[in-house]
Order: structure tokens, then C-alpha cells, then sequence
């Protein structure tokens, strides 16, 4: 038993879709999450300043002597992870592998496809890990950084025409790939499900990494005996580095409740 909470974090608000899992999962646990919104998005960065980005994200986080942190970003986990596993005595964990294990298992014709970030496409590590999973499956790989700042700009509800267009453009090669699988390795792109969902077709199972990555930290705590078994509902609570009301009001629609007076703005350049 273990009831400190547990530390998320990504470039903005994708993470969400992690907390959501994790909030559904584990509803006794207290969660603090970091959107570092003020340099949003990482996608795009060098491999040095994602490290440099990824290390103070973890340092603001172990001020709350977290139990565990959760990089529910593609970017951070695609790039950093060994480096803040090595550094850090908590557990560490990262959605690439609960991913890889649920694309491996959902994919019927051994076709996976994927989307992220250009960090995250660039260093391979979806497909290392399906290789190791599943010998012999093609993956079909697109990087897609423009919905990352549709996403932050709300633009992700099916009818918008930007969204569909741009999905429609990034999708259409990996569909004609014959993919009956597609990963969305960016924790952002569950936001855009419907719209990503509908262009795919009813037949393409939609991996949702921030959702597979709760699971996996769930299973994890259990097995190493840090759950909270506290009776009632934990707190969740929200930094970012950059204005209050965008996040808090983004985030109050998609988690399905009002965040607004959980949220505060932190300086990350400070840790
Ligand atoms: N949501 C993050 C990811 O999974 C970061 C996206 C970005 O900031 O570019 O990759």
C-alpha cells in the first residue's frame, strides 16, 4: 500500500487521455499532472532539448515525492525514456511497449499502422518493439505534426474541416497500406478518434496509447504493492507553463469535469 500519488506528464494535452484511464482505473489514486503547454509541441525537437525538457518535467513532478511518473507522451517515451529510467529510483513508465503489446495482439493481418510525432516516428522504437512481439509485421508509418496544434487549438471535433482534411491527407497512405491496426502513438490523437476513426473505417482497430498505458502502470502497481487502497476518490491536479484558462477549459470538456480551480501555471525553466 502506497498513497502518494502519481506524477503524468506531457508536452501539453494529450496526457489527458492517460489521466482519463488512469482517473477510470484507479479512482482512489491522487494524480498531479504537468502539461508543459508554454513549449508545446516537443514533436518536432532534437533529441538533446526533448532529454533537457523531459528531465525538468520529471524534476518539477519529484516534488510532489510521486510513487511513480507516467510519460503519457509518445515524444518523451520514444526518446527519453532509458535516460529518465536510468536517473530516476521510482518507476518510470512509457506508452511504447503497452502499445506494441496491444497492436500485436489486435492486428488480424500482421499490417500495423502508425502516427507521431516526427521525434517519435524518426526513432523507430514502435517498430522495435513489435519486432520483438510479432515477427513479421509490416509497419506503416506516418509522421503527422500538424495535429498536435489542431489538437491545442481545440480543432479535433468531427465536422471541422481542417481536421478532417488534414487527417484525411496524413491517413490515406496507411489505409491504401492495408492496415487493420492503426497505433495513434502521439497521446494527442485520441482526442481526434472520431475523426481519425471515421476515415479509417469500422474495420481498423484504433490503439489509444495513453489508454493502454494505464492499463499497463495498473497492472504494475499491483504487482509491485504500491496501489493506494485508501477508500475514496483521489485529487487529481494540473500544472502547466503557460495560461490557465486555455488548458482549464480544453481540459474540463474532454475529462468531463470542471478542472478549473485545480489547475495552477508553474516557471519549468526553474527545475
Ligand atoms: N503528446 C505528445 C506525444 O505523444 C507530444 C506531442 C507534441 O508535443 O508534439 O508525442
Amino acid at each position: 500500500m502506497d498513497t502518494r500519488p502519481i506524477g503524468v506528464f506531457d508536452s501539453g494535452l494529450g496526457g489527458l487521455t492517460a489521466v482519463r484511464e488512469l482517473a477510470r482505473l484507479m479512482p482512489e489514486e491522487d494524480l498531479v499532472y504537468f502539461g508543459d503547454t508554454g513549449r508545446v509541441p516537443y514533436g518536432g525537437r532534437s533529441k538533446e532539448i526533448l532529454v533537457k525538457y523531459a528531465r525538468q518535467d520529471v524534476a518539477f513532478l519529484r516534488t510532489f515525492d510521486p510513487k511513480a511518473i507516467v510519460i503519457a507522451c509518445g515524444t518523451v517515451s520514444t526518446t527519453a525514456l532509458d535516460v529518465l529510467q536510468a536517473e530516476n529510483s521510482i518507476p518510470i513508465f512509457g506508452v511504447v511497449e503497452p502499445a506494441a503489446r496491444a497492436a500485436a495482439q489486435l492486428t488480424k493481418n500482421g499490417r500495423v499502422g502508425l502516427i507521431g510525432t516526427k521525434a517519435s516516428i524518426r526513432s523507430g522504437a514502435y517498430e522495435r518493439a513489435l519486432a520483438a512481439l510479432r515477427p513479421g509485421a509490416s509497419v506503416t508509418s506516418k509522421a503527422c505534426p500538424l495535429l498536435v496544434p489542431l489538437v491545442e487549438n481545440g480543432r479535433f471535433q468531427p465536422g471541422d474541416v481542417v481536421a478532417e482534411t488534414v487527417v484525411s491527407e496524413y491517413l490515406t497512405p496507411v489505409k491504401a497500406a492495408g492496415a487493420d491496426t492503426l497505433i495513434l502513438g502521439c497521446t494527442h490523437y485520441p482526442l481526434m478518434k472520431p475523426v481519425i476513426g471515421a476515415h479509417m473505417g469500422p474495420g481498423v482497430s484504433l490503439v489509444d496509447v495513453g489508454e493502454q498505458c494505464a492499463r499497463w502502470v495498473k497492472k504494475q502497481l499491483e504487482w509491485d504493492g504500491l496501489r493506494n487502497e485508501r477508500p475514496g476518490a483521489g485529487r487529481h491536479r494540473y500544472y502547466v507553463s503557460d495560461s490557465v484558462e486555455d488548458f482549464s477549459a480544453l481540459a474540463s470538456v474532454f475529462l468531463g469535469e470542471d478542472v478549473a480551480g485545480e489547475v495552477e501555471q508553474i516557471d519549468i525553466t526553474a527545475y
